[in-house]
């Protein structure tokens, strides 16, 4: 079967689906949690549609997976009521609670999520397109970065478990919370991306608002009861909807104390100014980015062919630290194109359960459409679609498109096309992806590709001030969770890793008195009665 006719025919009739993929019934979720207690919806709720189609005799048919409450802006501030309820001004249970006592509340959360597993592995498949492989890998990495996180608590508590003596003043310095955070995740990474923010917040004593992204909803229902089961009422409440009908009250009300955003720079930009007292309000925003890579004469072609794919393509190129942009010097720009085509010939693409799948259809709606635009701004103004098929749409699903060459008139040289569209800029001298890097709008990574050490030297230093990590002979990517993950300009703010991010969503606080008899006496009683969480010597083993 011919390229073209495979993918006119890339979605199943029902039968073709094997049964172990399927979703036993449609989800029809009417429950949202506030203030411990799980409320149910009678109002409007919103489809949620499958970014995969069924084929029937006549027609391709769009499926619904399952619904969710579209809840007004009344339900929102409830959740906010919650939230700062549970939080009360700093006194909450939670607040204060004993670290250890909140890690056993995320250890019991972290059990019951695991129970849905399958279920959440199967939505997040169903509801974004991502493929089996990688649905499992959000989950089993989220279930890591929750393990690593407590592990990174431990570490810091342990730390802060003596007092320091300077200058005649006894201090003890720990994090405490910032208040409450309102945690909004991205469709792309609808349950790690969320979870990277909301587990971090929640252990270091933050109370939570959940509003989770459309799509990518329903993959966090399955964990609604966990939540509920796991932590005291009105420490995580969740809210869903139409971002701009119930986000804005949450912020302007002013008693939002952190956001934790991860999408457009624009929308953050929207949200963080509603806020009306902006000094009181944290931001950590993981934002667009337009991460190059620069690929030296000396490359070694199969290895960057190699991690070219894995960093244009993996999940449809639909992750912010996707190389968006390939700069090749002209000498090799010939070899580099023909390998890289001929890569992109052989990836697999159709169905998530399909084994060695990588390019599967897109679940944002519009999304076709508007990589379609890009190709022809780029094709108009002298580029072409360079591999066979590139850019051939059926309903939701696109095929990767190779452009070449691109030049900085066109819109995909600046805009994050987020999506299987791979631009390509050959180049003569060095200055030109640096000048691009220097002025572009994003700075979270580069990928530079090469075996010459003086000139990967030569490039690291300039580069390292204009991005936040420098890759070599390797894809832009966001792991291992330990390192610190950021971007300059409108591609983050804040850093998040495991560690990173206890501290982000928590402030240096310390006890402090003059090293004199009353203090030491008070002092000592206070730890020796176990009379405070926060003066205390205890040490979680
Ligand atoms: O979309 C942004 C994700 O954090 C990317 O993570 O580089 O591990 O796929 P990743």
């Amino acid at each position: 079967m011919g390229l073209q006719q495979q993918i006119q025919n890339i979605f199943p009739a029902a039968d073709q689906i094997p049964s172990e993929f399927l979703l036993t019934e449609p989800i029809n979720q009417r429950e949202y949690l506030i203030g411990g207690e799980m409320r149910l919806w009678d109002g409007p709720q919103e489809d949620v549609f499958s970014p995969l189609r069924l084929q029937t005799t006549t027609e391709l048919l769009p499926q619904t997976i399952g619904k969710f409450p579209l809840l007004t802006e009344t339900e929102s501030l409830a959740a906010l009521q919650a939230a700062v309820a549970a939080y009360d001004r700093g006194r909450g249970k939670w607040a204060v609670m004993p670290v250890q006592q909140r890690i056993e509340c995320l250890q019991d959360f972290t059990y019951r999520m695991q129970t849905q597993r399958d279920q959440v592995v199967k939505i997040l498949m169903w509801e974004i397109g991502k493929s089996y492989v990688d649905s499992q890998k959000e989950f089993d990495r989220t279930i890591d970065y929750i393990e690593n996180t407590i592990d990174a608590l431990k570490n810091l508590d342990r730390v802060c478990s003596r007092f320091e003596i300077v200058d005649k003043v006894i201090g003890q310095i720990r994090r405490a919370p910032l208040g409450v955070v309102l945690c909004m995740g991205p469709c792309n990474y609808p349950l790690n991306e969320t979870f990277t923010t909301l587990i971090p917040a929640l252990i270091m004593g933050n109370t939570i608002v959940m509003k989770t992204p459309r799509p990518g909803t329903l993959p966090v229902q399955p964990l609604l009861e966990a939540f509920q089961k796991a932590f005291p009422p009105g420490v995580v409440n969740t809210v869903y909807g139409k971002g701009r009908m119930v986000t804005p009250p949450l912020m302007t009300s002013g008693q939002v104390d952190a956001l934790a955003f991860i999408g457009s720079s624009k929308a953050a930009t929207n949200l963080d100014k509603l806020h009306p007292k902006p000094h009181r309000l944290r931001t950590i925003l993981g934002l667009e980015a337009k991460n190059p890579a620069i690929i030296l004469p000396s490359a070694d072609l199969d290895l960057t062919v190699q991690e070219c794919i894995l960093g244009t393509l993996s999940f449809n190129g639909q992750r912010c630290t996707a190389l968006k942009i390939l700069f090749v010097h002209r000498q090799i720009a010939e070899a580099f194109l023909e390998k890289f085509v001929a890569a992109v010939n052989t990836l697999k693409f159709g169905m998530p359960w399909e084994p060695g799948v990588v390019v599967t259809p897109l679940a944002e709606p519009g999304k076709p459409e508007y990589l379609a635009e890009l190709v022809e701004d780029a094709k108009r103004l002298g580029a072409e679609v360079i591999n066979e098929a590139g850019g051939t749409v059926n309903e939701t699903f696109f095929y990767p498109a190779v452009v070449y060459p691109v030049t900085p008139q066109m819109r995909l040289y600046d805009e994050e096309q987020f999506g299987p569209v791979i631009p390509i800029v050959p180049y003569d001298d060095l200055e030109t992806p640096i000048e691009y890097i220097v002025n572009s709008n994003y700075g979270q990574q580069v990928s530079i590709f090469g075996q010459d050490r003086d000139a990967i030297a030569d490039l690291i230093d300039p580069l390292v001030n204009q991005v936040c990590r420098v890759n070599l002979n390797s894809q832009c990517q966001r792991g291992p969770d330990t390192f610190p993950f950021t971007g300059r300009k409108d591609s983050a703010e804040g850093t998040l890793s495991v560690s990173d991010a206890l501290r982000s969503f928590s402030i240096r606080t310390l006890v402090a008195a003059k090293e004199n008899s009353l203090n030491k006496a008070l002092i000592t009683e206070i730890v020796k009665e176990r009379k405070s969480n926060f003066l205390s010597t205890d040490f979680i083993l």
